[in-house]
């Protein structure tokens, strides 16, 4: 039994916000954010726009691609960093939008590397046979949790809001090769600190976040920049081929690779290191900004309108993130 892709879905916000337009707001300049992140633009909701309603566009658009409606589905996994609120979190929200009956669902917390966990999950569910359609959604949110100062230029620039859906299938026919052929995850908990939102905390007493925290800029992610792309840079081409390798797949034989958009030079460092040619890798950073979570599907929802996800087509998607957590996954479409 193979998890098989057969639909997907993107939505971002109308609200373009160029390098141009931070740049006023603090001080950064458009020549510095693309030479260091290769960004020019990215999407930010308008005000009254919400996670669920990022998340419900592209589920919307992939349950349509797969001919399916929200009640055929076994279950819904949501990957954010982002929520729709504290708890029950998001995707509790976007079951009800979807009019999805009582499908079970759960909110997935990996940052960056949450789409591939999420798709291990959905794996796993598939091969057990505890279910035949799974909708597995990024959607993130951020550019409302931001410092949009100074303070915060290091992060602010880079992130965007947008979300990405697929829908899986079980495939059970022997004739038919499609579908999730390895996935590998990584995990790191001593570096949790170098990519985060310290609060509000649940450990904080005895309240979960105050002014003095506010006025320190600690609800904003922090990140120690340099520290996590030299690990990127490490990790996912690591990661990436020992997932080849385990699933018996030559890297000159992957059709189309797909890295995380955290920064665009990480991912021309990796492809240069991995010696693949520019036609094979798909990025979209330099419109939509860094969408977490959503960036791995909002890019298999781009490919496949381009038509790059014919059958028989071997996709190969990377990330890197905050946990740390890294992941690769190959998929024959
Ligand atoms: O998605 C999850 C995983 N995230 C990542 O993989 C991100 C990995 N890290 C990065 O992409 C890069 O570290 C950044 C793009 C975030 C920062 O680039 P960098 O080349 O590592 O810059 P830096 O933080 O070392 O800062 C270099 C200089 C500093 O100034 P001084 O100390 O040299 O005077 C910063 O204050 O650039 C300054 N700086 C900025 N200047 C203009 C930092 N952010 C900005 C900015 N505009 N937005």
């Amino acid at each position: 039994m193979r998890a098989k892709l057969t639909g997907t879905g993107m939505y971002v916000p109308e609200r373009v916000v160029t390098n141009h337009d931070l740049a006023a707001l603090m001080e950064t300049t458009d020549e510095w954010i693309q030479q260091r992140t290769g960004i020019k633009e990215r999407r930010y909701v308008t005000p009254g726009q919400t996670p669920v309603d990022l998340a419900a566009a592209a589920c919307e658009q992939a349950l349509e691609k797969a001919n399916l409606k929200a009640t055929d589905l076994d279950f819904i996994l949501l990957a954010t960093l982002s929520s729709e609120h504290e708890f029950p979190g998001t995707s509790f929200f976007l079951q009800d939008r979807l009019g999805a009956g009582s499908v079970p669902c759960i909110d997935l917390r990996a940052q960056c590397s949450g789409f591939l966990y999420a798709l291990n999950f959905a794996d796993g569910l598939i091969q057990s046979q505890k279910c035949k359609r799974i909708l597995v959604v990024g959607c993130e949110l951020h550019s409302t949790g931001i410092d949009l100062t100074t303070r915060g230029r290091d992060v602010a620039v880079i992130f965007g809001d947008g979300a990405g859906a697929v829908i899986l299938e079980a495939n059970s026919e022997e004739d038919d090769p499609s579908g999730l052929l390895g996935i590998e995850l990584h995990a790191e908990g001593e570096n949790a600190r170098r990519l985060w939102i310290e609060a509000p905390a649940s450990g904080h007493q005895p309240v979960r976040i105050d002014q003095k925290m506010i006025e320190e800029g600690r609800h904003f992610p922090q990140m120690d920049g340099r520290y996590v792309f030299k690990n990127a840079v490490k990790r996912m081409p690591e990661v990436m081929l020992s997932t080849l390798e385990q699933a018996g797949i030559k890297l000159e034989d992957v059709g189309l690779f797909l890295f995380h958009q955290a920064n665009l030079r990480i991912n021309e460092f990796v492809a240069q290191k991995m010696e693949i040619p520019d036609d094979r890798v798909l990025n979209n950073i330099q419109r939509y900004g860094n969408c977490s979570a959503a960036s791995i599907p909002m890019l298999l929802a781009e490919a496949d309108e381009a038509g790059r996800l014919q059958t028989g087509q071997l996709v190969s998607m990377t990330a890197f993130g905050s946990g740390f957590t890294w992941g690769s996954a190959l998929i024959r479409c």
